[in-house]
């Protein structure tokens, strides 16, 4: 069994939340390194998107371990030092407890970990955003997953077609569920389409019982109790043979969906597929972006990685995202380009609110304006 990990935080960014500083992204390579020679880790690759720095690790300690979670953690904290020294900006920003407690999960960082068999050849696909939420992925893994428009592997792949489940959490209260697609496709779109609430956690075949993708869902404004910057998840997909294609994996993609981020954590978007070349979102801090890096997975060691979405094939998916970011722009503060007002809630809404409590009075009450 191999342990792929992806565990990731923004600890500072280049200019502003833009980007991430090379020798932020060195120190990872660093640590991750040290921990290689002295057999934590089997290999790692670190890379960004915008101002986060992922961590993909491989190991052989399955999910939730101590050491590797102290590793991340560690790494971040290293991360953070040097981000102040450089001054560069949100300097450890993600880092919501003041020490490390056993386990990422609940401290700040986003984290998606899945222990596999690997198959005779394992290709995955890690996906990285930056300027969106937790539950982004809903709909792509709804349309990878369990729309045969997509993935016609559901319908003329063997081993795909008896489904796959879907492990929901709801991220206010700390539960989860297990739908079956297609049979439960219905009832699982009441929740999976209230991604602010409801976010996918891992996607399993219903056949192999093999787990398929799994994705970050931490949320920072629920851990932190007010605005402290998006999520900015991170999402393993295996493909291939008993998964969806390479090609099934990335097709949702060609639609920029929008999504919660940008500006201030506080807008809807159009989410672009990018290059790494091109992941330093800057219109009004974003567009949204997504980086997605296909590996080869190979006896724990990752072979490559290839810019899936360093490919013409993406660029109209561009054009289209940046359309659709004119005009979503238009309408300034109003909704539906801002969030609605109870996602606003860790933002000064409440201090504007409280301010004018007393200015408010019943319509009953209200005197004419005299001229
Ligand atoms: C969104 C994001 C940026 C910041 C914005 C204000 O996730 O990171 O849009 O919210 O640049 O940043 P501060 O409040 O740090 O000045
Ligand atoms: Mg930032
Ligand atoms: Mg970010």
């Amino acid at each position: 069994m191999v342990t792929l990990s992806c565990i990731k935080a923004d600890i500072g960014g280049m200019v502003g939340h833009s980007s991430s500083h090379p020798d932020i992204l060195n120190l990872g390579r660093e640590e991750l390194e040290q921990a290689k020679r002295r057999g934590l880790l089997i290999d790692y690759h670190v890379s960004h998107c915008g101002d986060d720095m992922f961590l993909i690790m491989t190991h052989d300690r399955g999910e939730n371990n101590t050491e590797v979670h102290k590793l991340a953690w560690d790494t971040f904290v290293k991360g953070t030092e040097l981000a102040k020294k450089l001054k560069l900006y949100g300097a450890g920003q993600d880092l919501l407890a003041d020490a490390f407690s056993g386990n990422i999960r609940g401290a700040g960082p986003g984290s998606a970990e899945m222990e596999i068999e690997e198959r005779p050849s394992e290709p995955i696909i890690v996906f990285m955003a930056d300027k969106t939420s937790a539950g982004a992925f809903n709909l792509p893994l709804y349309k990878m997953f369990a729309d045969p428009f997509n993935t016609p592997g559901l319908v003329i792949g063997e081993p795909l077609h008896q489904g796959f489940t879907f492990e929901i959490q709801d991220v206010q209260q700390h539960m989860q569920i297990r739908l079956n697609s297609p049979d439960e496709i219905y009832d699982m779109l009441v929740f999976i389409g209230a991604p602010n609430r409801y976010a996918v956690k891992r996607v399993v075949n219903r056949l192999t019982n093999e787990v398929g993708a799994v994705s970050s869902t931490d949320k920072l404004s629920l851990i932190a109790g007010r605005y402290v910057g998006k999520d900015d998840p991170t999402m393993i997909v295996r493909c291939q043979g008993n998964f969806p294609a390479v090609g099934e994996v990335l097709e949702p993609f060609t639609t920029p969906w929008i999504v919660e981020g940008w500006m201030r954590g506080s807008h809807h978007g159009p989410l672009m597929p990018v290059g790494l070349a091109d992941a330093h979102p800057s219109r009004f801090d974003g567009p949204p972006r997504l980086v997605a890096l296909g590996f080869q997975v190979a006896d724990g060691k990752l072979i490559g990685p290839n810019d899936m979405f360093d490919d013409p094939g993406f660029d109209h998916v561009r054009d289209k995202a940046n359309q659709i970011a004119d005009f979503l722009r238009l309408h300034g503060p109003f909704e539906p380009h801002r969030l609605p007002l109870e996602e606003m809630e860790y933002t000064t809404m409440p201090a504007v609110a409280a301010k004018l409590a007393d200015r408010w009075t019943p319509l009953e009450e209200a005197q004419p304006a005299r001229a």
